[in-house]
């Protein structure tokens, strides 16, 4: 068995590969400062918070080097952003309708999230989520005294337009003022939603009078066999929003920038953020997202295809070490949502709650499979229950990661699963 803790050497299946999951040594991840790569001891492999393991996409980093050559480390200023976004957005998706003075840059996508959400609704009101979802669509949309309504996806991990119709209904009750924020593409599924999916969502929200926000922050990411659909790209969405960014897919969550996009309809409400929310940014998170989306696309195709490997790989990695773990391959994303409810982790020792991790509030908050899997195996996940209903008994692995980790951190687990077995 290798053991990737110690082992720097490109495995078989990494023998060859261009992508950018296979370029950094265990030693060099081990050097980085970042959450991932800091919440946890040396002997834990890091797959759970949404950072990848890759060098820095090389457009990105010479446009960072000239910034910082130049001195270039002022406030932000322009359109630059929105205009390189513009274009990607028809390239990858023939969104030509997007208007760059539709656009305001804002700090990043959850604090642009939240500023939408004070344009469209007020203190008390409520913001409909899918669940299981992203946990901080919880923590932000309480901390700003919104109710948090949630509408549980369906049994194939998909939207369930009928609980949607009943969160709706609830959210509007006595005429208040309601929106949804949907994660469109899905984390943790990976799921991609369709058009007509996307269509009947516009539909409803307009029947009820909803508003949708639209975290659009994994879009660049859909593997091969799906596509993306931007949300205010479907009929009915015109007086919607959207939230883009570069941060998940060119791993700039460090460089703190994002776009909020409105529909036609909903141009002059984003015209009223008010000015201060535009000094969060950073200028050089505004360069580095900048140079992804206009000169990042290359370097973005080579990273699809290795995530489109290890998206099998997994697959193959739990038909071997963990059957009985259900997994419905992402279509898009990094992360993989394991139901590991039929190993029955129940015991009181790994159902307490929050450990010793020392991240920040939900993300470090561990429980049931999440927590044997950290203290059993050495592998660290994000646990499900923090994903609200429907995820207990869950994991999201994240797996933009090397092939030998990947396989290192599933064959821990399978051994992990199997010493606890009378
Ligand atoms: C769906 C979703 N939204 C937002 C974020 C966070 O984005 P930001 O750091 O720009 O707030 C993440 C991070 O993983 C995410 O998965």
């Amino acid at each position: 068995m290798t053991d990737a803790t110690h082992s720097t050497a490109p495995d078989d299946t990494e023998a060859g590969r261009t992508d950018p999951l296979v370029q950094l040594s265990l030693e060099q991840l081990r050097r980085r400062t970042s959450m991932k790569w800091r919440t946890h001891p040396e002997d834990v492999l890091p797959l759970w918070v949404a950072e990848m393991d890759v060098p820095q996409a090389p457009p990105v980093a010479e446009a960072l080097h000239a910034a910082i050559d130049l001195g270039d480390t002022g406030y932000p200023c322009g359109s630059a952003y929105a205009e390189a976004f513009a274009g990607f957005a028809v390239e990858r998706w023939k969104w030509d309708g997007l208007r760059v003075e539709d656009t305001s840059v804002v700090p990043d996508v959850m604090m642009g999230a939240v500023e939408v959400l004070r344009l469209v609704t007020g203190p008390g009101d409520a913001v409909v989520v899918c669940s299981p979802v992203y946990p901080p669509f919880y923590a932000f949309v309480a901390h700003d005294s919104r109710a948090v309504v949630e509408a549980r996806l369906g049994p194939d991990l998909r939207i369930d337009l009928g609980a949607l119709e009943e969160a709706f209904a609830l959210a509007r009750c006595r005429g208040r003022r309601a929106a949804f924020l949907l994660s469109n593409p899905h984390n943790p599924t990976g799921v991609v939603h369709t058009r007509q999916e996307l269509e009947a969502v516009a539909a409803l929200a307009r029947k009820h009078g909803v508003r949708v926000v639209s975290d659009e922050i994994h879009a660049p990411l859909v593997l091969p066999g799906a596509h993306f659909t931007p949300y205010l790209n479907v009929p009915g969405a015109e007086n919607a929003f959207a939230l883009a960014s570069a941060s998940k897919a060119w791993n700039l969550a460090g460089l703190k920038a994002a776009l909020a996009i409105a529909g036609p309809e909903a141009a002059d409400e984003l015209r009223l953020l008010p000015e201060e929310v535009g000094h969060g940014p950073s200028h050089l998170g505004v360069i580095a997202h900048t140079a992804a989306f206009r000169e990042g696309g290359a370097w973005l195709d080579e990273l699809l295809l290795g995530l489109d490997a290890n998206r099998h790989l997994l697959g193959r990695l739990l038909a071997e070490h963990l059957p009985e773990v259900r997994y419905h391959a992402p279509q898009g994303t990094y992360l993989a949502w394991l139901d590991c409810t039929r190993l029955r982790i129940d015991d009181a020792r790994y159902n307490g709650g929050d450990g010793d991790a020392t991240g920040p509030g939900v993300v470090s908050d561990l429980a049931g499979p999440a927590r044997m899997f950290l203290d059993e195996a050495r592998v660290a996940l994000s646990s499900g229950h923090v994903f609200g209903s429907g995820g207990e008994g869950c994991v999201r692995l994240n797996f933009a990661t090397t092939p030998a980790v990947l396989r290192e951190a599933v064959t821990r687990m399978g051994r992990a699963v199997r010493a606890r077995r009378p």
